[in-house]
C-alpha cells in the first residue's frame, strides 16, 4: 500500500465514523471484487457466475496513516459484504504474515468470525461488536460474515508483519465456512466434505 503520512508519525486521534465507514485523517483504501477472489471459493462454476453478476464488492478495507513498516502499529477496517457464493459465506482472502508476529481484531458491527489455520490445525472465533479476536503469531488468518449485515472490525498489526496471500492459496485454512439451512457449518478446505 502507498499514500500514507509522512515520516515520522506523530501521536495522532483517528476518528472512526461509523456509519461511512471511514477513518480520519484517511489513509488508503482497497477495496476487493469477486474477481480479485480467484481460486478461493471451493465451486468454481458458482464464482464464475457471481463474476457475470455483475463482479460485486465483496469487501474493502480504510487504512488509518500509519505505514507499514517495522516497529509501527498500523490500523485497519475491513468491511466484508453480506453473501454466498456456492454455499461458501462471503470473505477476505486471507493471509499468512511471513515475518511471525500477533494481530488483535475488535469486532465494530456485524456478525462475523475470525478463521486461523497454523498448517495443522484450524481455529474459529465467534466476532460481534466488542468482541476482541486475538491472532497469535504463525496462524494465518480469514475474516468471514455469518450474517446479513455488513461485518465491520478493526485490525491492529505490526507494520513490518508483511501479507503472504500465497501460503492461503497453497495450505488453504484448514476448513470453509458455509451456510446449511439457515445456519453455520464447517467443511474441509479442499474436498469440502463435512469434518
Ligand atoms: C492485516 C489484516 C487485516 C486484513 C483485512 C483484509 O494484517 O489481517 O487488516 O488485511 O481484513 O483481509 P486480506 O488481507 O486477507 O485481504
Ligand atoms: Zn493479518
Amino acid at each position: 500500500m502507498s499514500d500514507y503520512s509522512e515520516l515520522p508519525v506523530l501521536p495522532m486521534s483517528i476518528r472512526f465514523d461509523h456509519a461511512a465507514g471511514t477513518l480520519s485523517p484517511a489513509g488508503p483504501t482497497l477495496t476487493r471484487r469477486m474477481s480479485d477472489l480467484e481460486g478461493l471459493f471451493l465451486d468454481q462454476d458458482a464464482w464464475l457466475s457471481a463474476l457475470a453478476d455483475g463482479d460485486p464488492i465483496v469487501y474493502s478495507v480504510v487504512s488509518s496513516r500509519v505505514p507499514e513498516i517495522d516497529r509501527e502499529l498500523p490500523q485497519s477496517i475491513t468491511t466484508i459484504q453480506p453473501g454466498v457464493t456456492g454455499g461458501e459465506f462471503w470473505m477476505t482472502k486471507g493471509h499468512q504474515h511471513p515475518n511471525h508476529q500477533g494481530e488483535i481484531y475488535l469486532g465494530i458491527s456485524g456478525s462475523g468470525g475470525l478463521l486461523m489455520f497454523d498448517g495443522t490445525s484450524t481455529n474459529w472465533v465467534d466476532m460481534t461488536p466488542g468482541t476482541i479476536g486475538y491472532i497469535p503469531p504463525g496462524w494465518a488468518h480469514r475474516s468471514v460474515n455469518v450474517g446479513k449485515e455488513p461485518y465491520s472490525f478493526l485490525a491492529v498489526y505490526p507494520g513490518g508483519a508483511g501479507h503472504d496471500y500465497g501460503w492461503v492459496l497453497e495450505h488453504g485454512l484448514g476448513q470453509r465456512v458455509c451456510t446449511e439451512n439457515d445456519g453455520v457449518v464447517f467443511r474441509d478446505y479442499f474436498t469440502g466434505a463435512r469434518p
